[in-house]
């Protein structure tokens, strides 16, 4: 409460100082078993064509792919099966939140992401009227490849500055459209390795946040032993407010523009966590990205590859 209130006198000071305010209210806290009534377990055919068999939610319990303490929640590709040509493909798991958010901030903490040869794991958010509801992929990549990619995908006419981009991270595309460059979007990396992958999981993993307005949407990183991670996203306990201003440069900074008007482009979206194997991606990348021989056979013949293919997240925050 003490602590709410002098961010709550901070933030006034800023008003009163003329500064635009990134100021807010926990909504979702999504920690432990929690995930089990506030996430839906999707079972849906893998859109990008993956290797692997989404179960539900009883069948992901019954086989351990899903686990939950009260401040732990992991989710898994099965790491013991032996797979032959005809079957589905390995089990995996994805997860949609059920509540949908339009301008919000949302924190994962992280202590380990999916790694090995073929994975393709990603944190994001869509609607459900793809891509006209908008697409922002806050963990993205395939195969192990450091670093990170954030990425935008929308409906045809919105496209990010080429520079002048106040973001620590490197510009890679500009065009967000869905429909050009077999859907690459318009993507920013990370510029340290610790933000993707065994990097990534070797430091303990880290926070990332997605903050969406009108304005703009901007995408933080910060390394679990990173010393400027603020401490309203750094405690274990929600802080109750956050203010994003206080937050520092972004690792990427999507700004509205006159090529994109980011209202009409994204809508109520909801928060996903998948992993995939093979697919669009991962599979096409799978030889130059340094995995050997054909990435579906991989997937098939080798469970224990996917030992370390988990999830282990200490929670999801939402503040609107
Ligand atoms: C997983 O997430 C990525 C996010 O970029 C998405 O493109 C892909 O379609 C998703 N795959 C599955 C199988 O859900
Ligand atoms: C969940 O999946 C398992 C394995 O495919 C199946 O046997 C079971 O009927 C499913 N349960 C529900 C509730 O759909
Ligand atoms: C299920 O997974 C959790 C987390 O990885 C692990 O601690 C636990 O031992 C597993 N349980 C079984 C029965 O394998
Ligand atoms: C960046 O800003 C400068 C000064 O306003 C302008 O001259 C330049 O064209 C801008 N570059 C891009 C890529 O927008
Ligand atoms: C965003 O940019 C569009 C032009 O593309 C402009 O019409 C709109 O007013 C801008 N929105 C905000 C919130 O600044």
């Amino acid at each position: 409460m003490l602590l709410s209130l002098s961010l709550l006198s901070f933030a006034l000071t800023l008003v009163r100082a003329g500064a635009p305010i990134g100021l807010y209210q926990l909504s979702d806290y999504h920690v432990g078993y929690e995930f089990y009534n506030t996430f839906e377990f999707q079972t849906i055919a893998d859109p990008t064509h993956g290797r692997v068999n989404y179960v539900n939610e009883s069948y992901a319990i019954s086989q351990n792919l899903t686990y939950a303490s009260w401040d732990t929640f992991i989710m898994r590709a099965d790491p013991t099966t032996l797979l032959s040509v005809s079957d589905p493909g390995r089990d995996s798991v994805r997860i949609q939140s059920y509540k949908s958010y339009t301008t919000h901030v949302v924190i994962f903490d992280i202590r380990h992401m999916p790694q090995g040869c073929a994975t393709w794991p990603a944190a994001w958010e869509t609607g459900s009227n793809w891509p006209y509801d908008g697409e922002v992929d806050i963990i993205e990549g395939v195969n192990d490849v450091s670093p990170n990619s954030m990425t935008l995908h929308t409906a045809p006419g919105c496209t990010m500055p080429t520079g002048n981009r106040t973001e620590s991270g490197i510009i890679v595309t500009t065009d967000c459209n869905a429909f050009d460059n077999y859907n690459a979007g318009c993507g920013v990396s990370a510029p340290t390795t610790n933000s993707y992958g065994p990097t990534f999981n070797a430091n303990g993993g880290g926070w990332y946040a997605m903050e969406r307005t009108n304005s703009y949407i901007k995408v933080w990183f910060w390394a679990r032993n990173d010393r400027t991670v603020p401490s309203d996203v750094r405690f274990a306990i929600p802080s109750p407010i956050i203010n994003t201003n206080l937050w520092g440069t972004p690792t990427a900074y999507f700004p509205n523009n006159t090529d994109c008007d980011l209202a009409s482009h994204f809508n109520e979206n909801k928060i996903i966590i998948n992993l995939t194997l093979c697919g669009d991606w991962a599979g096409s990348m799978f030889n130059q990205d340094g995995c050997p021989g054909d990435c579906v056979t991989y997937v098939n013949e080798n469970p224990a590859a996917f030992i370390n293919a988990y999830w282990d997240l200490a929670s999801v925050r939402v503040y609107e």
